[in-house]
């Protein structure tokens, strides 16, 4: 049981324990600067959420840099190029060859979070999970506070920023007065519906398949468990999916002669994108999913979250050595990348996609690119460079 902690203090308090948090907490103390990570969820829920699972180059340099990097390194698995299939073939877009040798590295959201976690652990500054009725306060003083209950006692920790990293349904976003914000938001009329399976995978690569009856993609935790998602209704229940019936429709829609395997993991994934602007108000910084939201088509979500927690790291360092410059700058840096990232999900998304109602014209629009996509240098290499992360030039 945690003490009285109506008067607990920090220099950051953090809202949220997902990637975001937990990294921003790490490279803080990497800093020497103290932070408090607050989370309504246990630490089983948090390490058993099954996310994306493609770090682009720049996410696996920093993860190394910061000292993250040893399981990742030997478990993770290197990638240099995806499969895209339509009409009934496969073009291999080759990121080596077209981003000089850059590539990308497949390991589960929720291993980067485990090892975060354990690297919290090891600096005795775990998170505090299972907070609950957490809220923002005097946001625009210079001792701004959150406040949550914790085992039946109310708290307040006071600090001198908050970082709201507490995800798309979170509490600091809509803590901003609505005047102060701008929101872009588009939904997308399907959902993916994501499996884990016990099998082996039955590529080497991922496959990003677009086919008539609808998108699907063929990806990978390691040499022994896969990853599928198959395009659905947006409100799709997946009691409705049993195991025949993915398991015919990936295979219709791969095209693949797949190898079956024990479904342990089965799931609904509305798509959507969402941007805030700006991403801080007063002394309140947003970062990850609490300030944007893409479709997992391009696997942007993670990568973007750890784009956003490096800059504001840096600015709070900045900071505490008594410039705030960074901090001033914190949103329209992390804007640029955001809508890089925005703009490249949704046209992976709206290029592999079946739209429900979708005319014949817009059909052969989506093939046309394709083809561009996969016959011309230029075009392919557009698709590579924004996959594999702009890296620090953006
Ligand atoms: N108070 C404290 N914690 C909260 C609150 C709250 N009011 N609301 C939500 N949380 C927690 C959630 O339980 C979650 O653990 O905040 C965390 C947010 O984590 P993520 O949703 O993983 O978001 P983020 O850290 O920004 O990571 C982005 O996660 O959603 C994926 O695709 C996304 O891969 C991307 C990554
Ligand atoms: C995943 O492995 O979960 C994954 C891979 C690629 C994507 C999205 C998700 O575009």
């Amino acid at each position: 049981m945690i003490p009285n902690m109506s008067d607990m203090q920090t220099q950051v308090g953090i809202v949220g324990a997902g990637p975001a948090g937990l990294l921003l907490a790490h490279l803080l103390h990497g800093h020497g600067i103290a932070s408090v990570v607050l989370e309504t969820r246990s630490r089983a829920h948090i390490e058993r959420r099954i996310r994306a699972g493609v770090l682009e180059q720049g996410t696996v340099d920093l993860l190394i840099e910061c000292g993250l990097g040893e399981r990742m390194q030997r478990e993770g698995l290197v990638h240099h190029g995806i499969e895209l299939r339509f009409s009934g073939r496969g073009h291999r877009i080759d990121f080596s060859e077209l981003t000089d040798g850059r590539g990308i590295t497949v390991y589960g959201q929720q291993e980067v979070v485990k090892d975060l976690l354990a690297a919290r652990e090891a600096a005795g500054a775990l998170p505090r999970f299972e907070v609950a009725d957490v809220s923002v306060a005097d946001l625009e003083s210079d001792r701004p506070a959150v406040r949550f209950t914790y085992d039946g006692a109310e708290h307040e920790l006071r600090c001198d920023v908050i970082a709201g990293c507490d995800g798309s349904h979170g509490v600091c976003r809509p803590s901003i007065p609505d005047a102060a914000v701008t929101t872009y938001e588009r939904e997308y009329p399907f959902g993916w519906l994501g499996i884990l399976a016990e099998v082996a995978p039955s590529t080497e690569e991922l496959i990003y398949a677009r086919h008539e009856r609808g998108f699907a993609l063929h990806s990978m935790r390691s040499p022994e468990l896969s990853r599928f998602y198959l395009q659905c209704e947006p409100d799709a229940d997946p009691d409705d999916w049993p195991d025949a019936r993915i398991w015919e429709e990936l295979r219709i829609r791969l095209a693949l002669d797949l190898d079956e395997g024990p479904i342990i993991e089965k799931g609904v994934t509305p798509m959507r994108s969402y941007v805030v602007e700006p991403m801080q108000h007063g002394r309140l910084f947003l970062a990850g999913d609490a300030a944007h939201i893409v479709p997992p088509t391009g696997a942007k979500g993670l990568n973007l979250a750890v784009a956003d927690v490096r800059v504001l790291a840096a600015a709070l360092r900045d900071f505490y050595a008594g410039t705030d410059a960074g901090l001033g700058a914190y949103s329209d840096t992390c804007l640029r990348r955001v809508w890089r990232a925005e703009h490249f999900s949704w046209w992976m998304t709206s290029m592999l996609h079946r739209f429900p109602g979708g005319h014949g014209f817009e059909e052969k629009l989506q093939l046309s690119q394709l083809e561009y996509v996969a016959g011309s240098r230029a075009a392919a290499t557009t698709l590579a460079e924004n996959y594999v992360g702009l890296g620090q030039r953006i």
